[in-house]
């Protein structure tokens, strides 16, 4: 009897490991990898380009970053527009989201002046890729503001919603008759709390009390203008679709007490609600917690008003639905604590304002980043949350990915630990009826990572910085992943040949 029970339990377990294996991506989901330019393109100052903050901090600072490093030349995409492309062709690649180097288009940051030779490179590119059914995804926006218009304030003056509408609008007219998928902002989070709140991303303002805030304000209006730009000037004639990428962490309350869950919306709002709220919410405006805990804590310090800037009502309706889709930055999550933890603040932020401890369990896998653990299942936590909360938008993941520490080379199985189970994440996802249209890894290649420079490898492709041709070498994550666009399913025992990487038919 008890045989039997095994027996049968074992069956129908095994059955629904199959049903599992066999789940098949959707032929229309887009799979694809991203990339961003001041990461990949180099030619920082060649054909007429711009300088921009990344340029003059890695010139001008150079110790932050901890290698030394910068984007000079970086992976020299600027002049590997074929091997780029041939590389998506490897993979099998649905699409490819790349972004725009602003200085490289409009070299002092104002569009008096058009750089055709810094457009010419885009065109080259989309133009590849278009040859071999490669849809393009752009995003306007990846971090490297003219240097001019920072000096000018950048995030911090109003008027960045003018200049960002008219740089959009050179963009759109010059690019837009071939490509349909645009983002506006890549991670407003990173731009404002890392930029101007902290010292983690150019511009290293730390303005700690209200750099996170004014900025947060000012790019979500800086959106809300190239969206409605787009919409009236561009979308009919071109049929495309705007969005804007948010970086969203999972974050689950430690226990199930009722501190532990209201600090784990609190932090929730502060993280990405502060920006997503304002966009997907069907009332519009800041997260409500959030306004009531910053002005608390603003009074508190003897502020006159809130260092949150309020949205007035005309700007809240202005901003609200302001996105065709939902783009997805997903790496890691925590777990958050009301109590667990010892406040130790030298000013006043946006951490202090909020006052919450996170945690990660040792037991989640650690990559050579710092941030960066594997959270099982967390892009389903995340999707089907923002599909609750948000009244079922489009998404589309637009990053996700994995780092190794350059020693590893080319045999990346963490990285491929953690694609596979990504990619069931997705898979259960869209199970749950999330709209999901596409998923991008992260990245194509090798690049420029930030503060943490060449030391931090998120590539399939390894690229060798110390060689100036910077040639590509697939990881074995390459090939992995090659097998999954091709197949449509994720088969967990596969395990490829990596002696030659070829370019299947069709592509
Ligand atoms: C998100 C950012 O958009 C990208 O620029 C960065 O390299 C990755 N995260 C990895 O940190």
């Amino acid at each position: 009897m008890k045989t039997f029970l095994l027996l049968g339990l074992l069956g129908a377990y095994c059955s629904a490991l199959s049903t599992k294996q066999q789940r098949r991506f959707p032929d229309d989901f887009l799979i694809g990898t991203a990339t961003a330019s001041y990461q990949i393109e180099g030619a920082w100052n060649e054909d007429g380009k711009g300088e921009n903050i990344w340029d003059y901090i890695t010139h001008n600072n150079p110790t932050v970053i901890v290698d030394e490093s910068n984007g000079d030349i970086a992976a020299d995409s600027y002049h590997n527009v074929e091997r780029d492309v041939e590389m998506m062709r490897e993979l099998g690649l649905d699409v490819y989201r790349f972004s725009l180097s602003w200085s490289r288009i409009l070299p002092s940051g104002f569009a008096n002046e058009v750089n055709e030779a810094g457009v010419d490179y885009y065109n080259r590119l989309i133009n590849e890729m278009l040859k071999y059914n490669i849809t393009p995804m752009i995003s306007l926006y990846h971090w490297d503001l003219p240097q001019k218009l920072q000096e000018l304030g950048g995030f911090a003056n109003p008027l960045i919603a003018d200049w960002f509408e008219d740089y959009a609008r050179v963009v759109f007219s010059k690019l837009g008759d071939r490509v349909k998928l645009w983002i506006t902002f890549n991670e407003p989070r990173e731009v404002c709390y890392e930029g101007y709140g902290f010292t983690t991303k150019a511009p290293i303002l730390n303005a700690t009390a209200v750099g996170t805030y004014m900025c947060a304000r000012n790019l979500l209006l800086a959106h809300a203008k190239a969206y409605y730009l787009y919409n009236n000037e561009f979308k009919t004639k071109q049929g495309g679709q705007c969005g804007i990428t948010i970086s969203v962490n999972s974050f689950k309350p430690l226990t199930d007490s009722e501190e532990d869950r209201a600090a784990t919306e609190l932090k929730q709002q502060a993280e990405w609600g502060i920006y997503a709220h304002p966009i997907f919410s069907q009332e519009g405006g800041f997260p409500k917690e959030l306004v009531v805990r910053v002005a608390e804590k603003s009074a508190e310090h003897g502020y006159p008003r809130t260092r949150l800037p309020q949205l007035s009502e005309e700007e809240r309706v202005l901003i609200r639905g302001t996105a065709d889709f939902f783009g997805v930055n997903h790496y890691t999550g925590y777990l958050v604590s009301a109590t667990r933890h010892t406040p130790e603040y030298s000013t006043v932020s946006l951490l202090s304002d909020i006052n919450v401890g996170t945690y990660r369990p040792v037991e989640w896998l650690q990559s050579a980043a710092s941030w960066l653990t594997l959270m099982p299942n967390s892009i389903y936590d995340v999707l089907t949350h923002l599909k609750n909360k948000y009244n079922d938008p489009i998404f589309y993941v637009t990053e996700n990915g994995w780092a190794t520490s350059p020693e590893i080379g080319l045999e990346d199985d963490d990285r491929i630990t953690y694609y596979r189970a990504a990619l069931e994440s997705i898979l259960d996802s869209l199970d749950a009826g999330v709209r999901l249209k596409g998923y991008m890894a992260w990245s194509l290649m090798d690049n420029f990572e930030w503060l943490a420079g060449y030391t931090e490898r998120f590539g399939l492709y390894e690229v060798d910085f110390s060689d100036p041709a910077r040639p590509r070498t697939p990881r074995k994550s390459a090939f992995v992943y090659k097998e999954i666009l091709r197949s449509r399913v994720i088969d967990h025992d596969y395990e490829p040949d990596t002696a030659v990487m070829t370019i299947d038919e069709g592509h």
